[in-house]
C-alpha cells in the first residue's frame, strides 16, 4: 500500500484517515501537495455517506469500493465500515438513472509561455469529453527554467487563463517539471507493514537526494513484485524539494483554485499517451513509439513501448530559437515575431529563407535524438514519431522528420476521436491539441484515482 511522507498531523492521522488517504493515492505517483490531499481526504470522510448523490464524486465512491473495498473493509474503523457496507452492493455498477459527472480535476500547465488548462468529463462509458481548454499567455520571465520568478504575474495569468477556460470547477491538477524530481527505484522486502516501508523509504532517499529529507516532499509508490525476486517488490520513491511544490501550489491558490493533485510533467505525458495511442495502428500495443514535444526553449523526449514510458530525455531546443531568428532577419520585436509566426503573417521570403533551415535542424535534433535512443537502450526499431508541442503545427517539419529518421511520423493530437462540447471549436483545437499534452494527461486525474 502506498503512503505518505511529511503528513500535517494537525489534521489529526487516524486510521480512517490513512485508508481513505491510501485509496484516493492508489494510483497517483505524487501527492507531495499531501495538505491539500489530507483536507480532502477528510471531507470525504465526512461527507462519505452523501457522496453518493451530492456530490460530484457519486462515480469515483463506486470504483473505489469496487476495487479496494475488501482490502478497506478489513482496516477499517467501525464507522467506514459501516459506510463501506453500505456503499458495497452499488461498488462497481453503473446506475442508468444517475447521470455520471466528470470526476476529473481541471489540468493546469504552467510553462514558459502560458498557462494551459483543459477540463474534461466523463460519460457512462468512462470515455473523455473536452468541455473546455484555454491557452492563455505568460508574462516574459514570470517562469524561468521551470521555477516559478514572479508569483503574483503567474498567479494572475492563471487567474486570467481560468476565467476564459469558463469552467465552475475550482479543483486543479498541477504537475511539476520532470527535471525537479528525483525519482528511484528500489527493492525492498514484500512483507514489511506500511509503517516499516515508509522508514525503509526515508532511508532509502536518504541516499540519494542531496539535500536534508527536511526540505522535500517524498512520496512512494509500490509498483508490484520484483521481477528476479518475489520475496521483494519494487518501489518508486519520487522527492522534491519543498519550495518547488509550495510555489506553485502558491500562484494557483492565489488565483482561486484548489490544487487537489500535484504531478509529474512526465507522469502527465505518459497518462495522455493513452489517447494519442488512439491515433497509431492497433492503439500501439507492442509497439515503439517516440513523442517529441518541442516547445518553446525545450524539446522533451518520451519513447513508449507497448503504451509504457522506456525512456525520457529533454534538451535545450524550441520554438524560441526560430522567433529569435524572424527577429534579426526581419528587424523585429520577440512579440511581433511571436505573433507573426503564429499567425503566418511574414514575409514570403520567411518561406524560403528562415524557416527551411530551422526545420532541417529541428529535423535532425529529432533523428539524433531517435538515435541515441536505440544506440543505448534494449530497443533495435522505432515504429512511429508522434510530434507534440506548439512546434509540431509548424508546416513540414512532420515530412522532414519522416525523411530524416525513416520512421513514419504524425501530428500528436490527443482530442483525436473525443467528443467535445459545442462550444469547442473543432478545427482550432486540433490545431492547439499537440501542444496540450500535459495539460490534457493532468486533466485526466481524478480526486480519487479510476
Ligand atoms: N502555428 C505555429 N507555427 C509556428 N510555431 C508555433 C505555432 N504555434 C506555436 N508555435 C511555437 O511553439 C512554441 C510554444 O509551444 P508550446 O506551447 O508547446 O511551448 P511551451 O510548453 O510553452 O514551452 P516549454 O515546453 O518549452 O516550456 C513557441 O515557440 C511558439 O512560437
Ligand atoms: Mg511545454
Amino acid at each position: 500500500m502506498n503512503s505518505k511522507q511529511n503528513l500535517p498531523q494537525s489534521h489529526g492521522d487516524t486510521e480512517n484517515n490513512k485508508i481513505l488517504r491510501n485509496l484516493i493515492n492508489r494510483n497517483v505517483l505524487l501527492g507531495m501537495a499531501s495538505n491539500y490531499k489530507i483536507t480532502m481526504v477528510l471531507r470525504l470522510n465526512i461527507e462519505f455517506g452523501f457522496s453518493l448523490c451530492l456530490r460530484d464524486s457519486v462515480v469515483e465512491v463506486y470504483a473505489i469500493c469496487a476495487e479496494d473495498f475488501k482490502k478497506a473493509k478489513n482496516q477499517t474503523s467501525f464507522l467506514s465500515k459501516l459506510i463501506l457496507l453500505i456503499l458495497q452492493p452499488w461498488a462497481g455498477l453503473k446506475f442508468g438513472f444517475i447521470k455520471e459527472k466528470s470526476p476529473t480535476l481541471i489540468g493546469v500547465d504552467i510553462t514558459s509561455t502560458s498557462i494551459k488548462m483543459v477540463a474534461f468529463s466523463r460519460d457512462a462509458n468512462g470515455q473523455y469529453q473536452l468541455d473546455a481548454y484555454v491557452i492563455s499567455p505568460i508574462a516574459n520571465l514570470a517562469m524561468t527554467d521551470g521555477n516559478v520568478a514572479d508569483l503574483e504575474k503567474v498567479s494572475d495569468a492563471i487567474s486570467v487563463a481560468w476565467k476564459l477556460l469558463g469552467s465552475r470547477k475550482k479543483r486543479v491538477a498541477l504537475a511539476l517539471p520532470s527535471a525537479a524530481v528525483i525519482s528511484k527505484k528500489v527493492s525492498l522486502p514484500a512483507d514489511l507493514s506500511e509503517d516499516d516501508m515508509a522508514l525503509q523509504v526515508e532511508a532509502e532517499a536518504n541516499q540519494y537526494i542531496p539535500f536534508s529529507l527536511d526540505e522535500v516532499n517524498i512520496d512512494f509508490q509500490v509498483l508490484g513484485p520484483t521481477a528476479k525476486n518475489k520475496e521483494d517488490v519494487d518501489v518508486l520513491i519520487v522527492a522534491a524539494r519543498k519550495e518547488k511544490i509550495e510555489d506553485r501550489v502558491a500562484v494557483a491558490e492565489g488565483a482561486g483554485l484548489d490544487v487537489v493533485v500535484m504531478d509529474v510533467e512526465n507522469y502527465a505525458t505518459e497518462a495522455a499517451y493513452s489517447l494519442l495511442a488512439k491515433q497509431l495502428p492497433d492503439h500501439g500495443q507492442e509497439q515503439t513509439v517516440v513523442v517529441v514535444d518541442i516547445g518553446a526553449s525545450t524539446m522533451h523526449i518520451h519513447v513508449m513501448h507497448d503504451c509504457q514510458t522506456v525512456y525520457s530525455r529533454e534538451q535545450n531546443v524550441g520554438g524560441d530559437q526560430l522567433t529569435q531568428q524572424i527577429q534579426t532577419h526581419f528587424a523585429m520585436s520577440a512579440q511581433e515575431a511571436e505573433l507573426a509566426k503564429r499567425q503566418g503573417n511574414l514575409p514570403d521570403t520567411y518561406l524560403s529563407e528562415v524557416l527551411p533551415a530551422f526545420v532541417q535542424n529541428l529535423a535532425m535534433e529529432v533523428a539524433r535524438a531517435v538515435q541515441f535512443f536505440l544506440s543505448s537502450s534494449q530497443y533495435h526499431q522505432v515504429d512511429h514519431i508522434l510530434l507534440a508541442g506548439g512546434c509540431a503545427s509548424i508546416a513540414g517539419l512532420d515530412n522532414a522528420v519522416q525523411s530524416r529518421t525513416n520512421v513514419h511520423t504524425l501530428i500528436a493530437n490527443p482530442f483525436n476521436s473525443m467528443r467535445m462540447s459545442a462550444k469547442i471549436k473543432t478545427q482550432q483545437a486540433a490545431l492547439d491539441a499537440p501542444a496540450l499534452l500535459i495539460a490534457c494527461g493532468l486533466a485526466m486525474r481524478s480526486e480519487v484515482p479510476l
